[in-house]
């Protein structure tokens, strides 16, 4: 029997969905309210997705790092009718470059066939490697990341000095970017924002080559979801952060010593992903106010139709 692909208009709906995202979180922009912005763009995402034709089921929600207000995993969304499908929601990735006014924010989303998703329960971060079509098949994230930068420049034909890698600001990466400018490569660090980080990877022009450390596990599977589109390769490892984590995800059936391709991530090339700029960033535009209109900039990929859209659209004044 043939299987039932996404219906084409989902992308577009799925970039509504993120339009709506970011512009109800673009009043908070550097205002100091991170909770503000997440509450409404949850809401807003919320709104449109349940006006969509689906039962939606929320896998990847978000909120369990910070407390912030989410979507929350298990969540049904839509109009009960088929397609049956998977979400994995973020709807403020950088809540903290929102509340500050500084660049790097989207609101993100993607959809794949019920049951294609992988939960990633207790783990709240995630190690994760990931690069764009020339580097598939050529990195392991059981490999030291000289000889991943060194895979990498091979398949690029680059030299490892010109080879440019985005890696998350954080103390805990303070090895992994000694071991990155040993090898002669450069470290591009990144305040926040890790699943447009590993979207450059495959971003022709971009300038960015690979996407190293450890991050979110909810934007590790959204990143995943966009690899699998544009046909890049994304790797992740659950990275418990303490005992405990560890307990509860033996106890829930986890293994943490897995890893875990795009594939594993997101089983099915049905997938949609999309992003709309809440502020600038190195692909997407900001919401931009003119008078009561707004424009924004959005990306949408699609695995199963071969297709990556910018859409740019003017929201007039109701
Ligand atoms: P939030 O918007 O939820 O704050 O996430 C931003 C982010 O930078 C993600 O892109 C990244 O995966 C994660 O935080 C890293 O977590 P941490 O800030 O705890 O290192």
């Amino acid at each position: 029997m043939k299987k039932e692909r996404l219906p084409h208009h989902f992308e577009f709906d799925l970039v509504r969905v993120t339009e709506a995202a970011a512009l109800t979180a673009s009043p908070f922009v550097g205002r100091d309210d991170k909770k503000g912005a997440d509450q409404a763009a949850v809401d807003a995402m919320r709104r449109v997705l349940n006006s969509m034709e689906m039962s939606g089921v929320v896998v990847i929600g978000e909120g369990e790092k910070d407390e912030a207000p989410m979507l929350f995993n298990g969540e049904k969304l839509g109009t009960g009718s088929l397609p049956e499908v998977d979400l994995a929601v973020d709807p403020v990735d950088g809540t903290t470059p929102c509340a500050k006014g500084r660049e790097n924010s989207i609101a993100t989303i993607a959809m794949a066939p019920r049951g294609t998703m992988y939960d990633p329960g207790p783990f709240v971060y995630m190690n994760k490697i990931a690069v764009g079509p020339e580097c598939v098949g050529v990195i392991d994230i059981e490999k030291s990341a000289a000889d991943n930068l060194k895979a990498i420049s091979k398949a690029l034909d680059k030299e490892l000095k010109e080879l440019v890698v985005v890696v998350l600001d954080r103390p805990r990466h303070e090895e992994l970017v000694s071991q990155i400018r040993k090898v002669g490569a450069r470290v591009r660090l990144i305040l926040d924002g890790d699943v447009m980080g590993a979207f450059l990877t495959a971003w022709p022009g971009s300038g960015v080559d690979v996407l190293m450390g450890v991050g979110g596990s909810p934007e590790g599977v959204l990143a995943a979801c966009a690899l699998r589109g544009l046909g890049g390769e994304f790797q992740g490892k659950p990275y418990p952060r303490n005992e405990d984590e560890k307990r509860r995800g033996h106890e829930l059936g986890y293994d943490f010593n897995a890893v875990l391709t795009h594939h594993d991530l997101v089983s099915s090339n049905d997938v949609i992903f999309s992003a709309t700029g809440i502020t600038d960033g190195a692909i997407l535009q900001g919401v931009e106010q003119a008078g009561d209109a707004a424009s924004t900039h959005s990306i949408v990929v699609h695995g199963a139709s071969s297709k990556v859209r910018e859409v740019i659209t003017t929201h007039l004044a109701e």
